[in-house]
């Protein structure tokens, strides 16, 4: 499957009008991160809190935030620059931004058309999709969809079924894996408790077998039930030589997600992964972890150029994109920004999303006298500036 890498022209942009045009059928937005309170507007309230919600008192949820707002990045002047360019290279691949679509669970949860209709916005806007283990399509109708796609691994407790997955992914065309190593158990997300959350029957895990009606679909009051089915499917003693099996398992890259110490930083790169996130599962694991971007220089410095750096968690536009490469990172996993435009308009939705994602960065670069991304990598930035 070719990667893209031709960034979505939108009209607007191209006439060199820099305000952004309400997308056919999708409730206008501004910037990427107005999709959040749009999308209030339309979902079911534990459909809402089960996207947006982080674990515990969701401190580490507020953390990435505002961590993000006390990066001040120091723009350079009179360098020439009229439309920089927004590509760069992810996992050695060109790609129209450094920007990948995190991987995110029961996306028909947020629109029907789910998973295909993400994965193909994102295919046309030139930026990786990452589909989650527990998507609500399965991974051969979202490859089939668009591309470049990346599976993210769950482990299970049944290593037969990690393998199978694998080489699913192998076969649909995925051009690389992520393996997520920050779920031993889910963490409380208490508004999920509190609603006594649990999947609709037509929404469901179908790259796993027998899941409709399983554990995630019976709720009872005071309970999470993706939790409980979380708990009973996903395998919680794992350790760094089982990166390493599954390195051994796989030709495609390897991408280690959910890292926030250095040192595990460098044992995901000692076990043979091409990349890192550095992540908090967007505050949804252990409340009162840091804020990821506040750990990211430890991990660039602790891994040197032995594999790439990423981030995630509160990323909510260009800006932050750049405040992300100005302190080195590689490039940026976007969540639930994404998810809030694919439920307000669906595909169109989607597309809206990516066509002002595109310009805000070209915005950024430009404010900050950037011609590239690569450029962006060497901007200072002052914390709590
Ligand atoms: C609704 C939802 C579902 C998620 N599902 C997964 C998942 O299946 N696998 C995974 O590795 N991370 C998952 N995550 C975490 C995201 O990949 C990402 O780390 C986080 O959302 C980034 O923060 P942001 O939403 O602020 O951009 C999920 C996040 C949300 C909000």
């Amino acid at each position: 499957m070719p990667d893209a890498v031709a960034p979505p022209v939108d009209a607007a942009t191209a006439a060199g009008d820099p305000s952004p045009r309400p997308a056919a059928g999708v409730p206008f937005a501004a910037s990427l991160a107005d999709f959040a309170g749009l999308a209030r507007g339309v979902l079911p309230p534990e459909v809402y809190d089960f996207v947006a919600g982080g674990s515990g008192a969701e401190t580490t949820l507020a953390a990435n935030r505002a961590a993000l707002d006390r990066i001040a990045v120091l723009p350079r002047m009179l360098r020439g620059v009229e439309r920089p360019r927004t590509d760069a290279p992810l996992l050695g691949r060109p790609q129209a931004m450094p920007v990948a679509v995190a991987p995110m669970a029961y996306q028909r949860l947020a629109h029907p058309d789910g998973e295909p209709a993400l994965a193909a916005a994102a295919g046309a806007a030139g930026v990786p999709y990452v589909a989650s283990t527990l998507s609500s399509a399965p991974i051969e109708e979202i490859t089939a969809a668009g591309g470049p796609v990346w599976f993210q691994l769950y482990w299970l407790r049944d290593r037969g079924m990690v393998c199978e997955l694998v080489d699913r992914a192998h076969a649909a065309g995925c051009t690389a894996l992520m393996v997520t190593v920050d779920v031993p158990i889910l963490g409380p997300r208490l508004r999920d408790v509190r609603n006594g959350f649990a999947l609709p029957p037509e929404v469901a895990a179908a790259n796993l077998p027998g899941s409709r009606g399983d554990l995630a679909h019976s709720g009872s009051p005071g309970t999470s039930a993706v939790a409980r089915h979380t708990a009973a499917a996903f395998a919680s003693a794992l350790t760094w030589s089982d990166v390493g099996w599954l390195r051994g398992r796989t030709d495609l890259p390897l991408v280690v997600k959910g890292v926030l110490d250095p040192r595990d930083a460098v044992l995901a790169a000692d076990a043979g992964a091409d990349a890192v996130v550095v992540s908090n599962h967007g505050g949804r694991q252990l409340d009162g972890a840091p804020a990821a971007v506040t750990m990211l220089a430890e991990a660039l410095a602790a891994v040197g150029d032995r594999c790439e750096v990423l981030v995630d968690g509160g990323i909510s536009g260009g800006v932050d994109v750049l405040r992300a490469l100005a302190l080195g990172a590689s490039g940026v996993l976007i969540g639930r920004p994404l998810l809030w435009a694919l439920a307000v308009g669906g595909r169109a939705g989607a597309d809206a999303a990516f066509a002002l994602l595109a310009a805000e960065l070209r915005d950024a670069l430009t404010l900050a006298g950037c011609a590239d991304p690569a450029e962006a990598r060497a901007l200072r930035t002052i914390t709590g500036g």
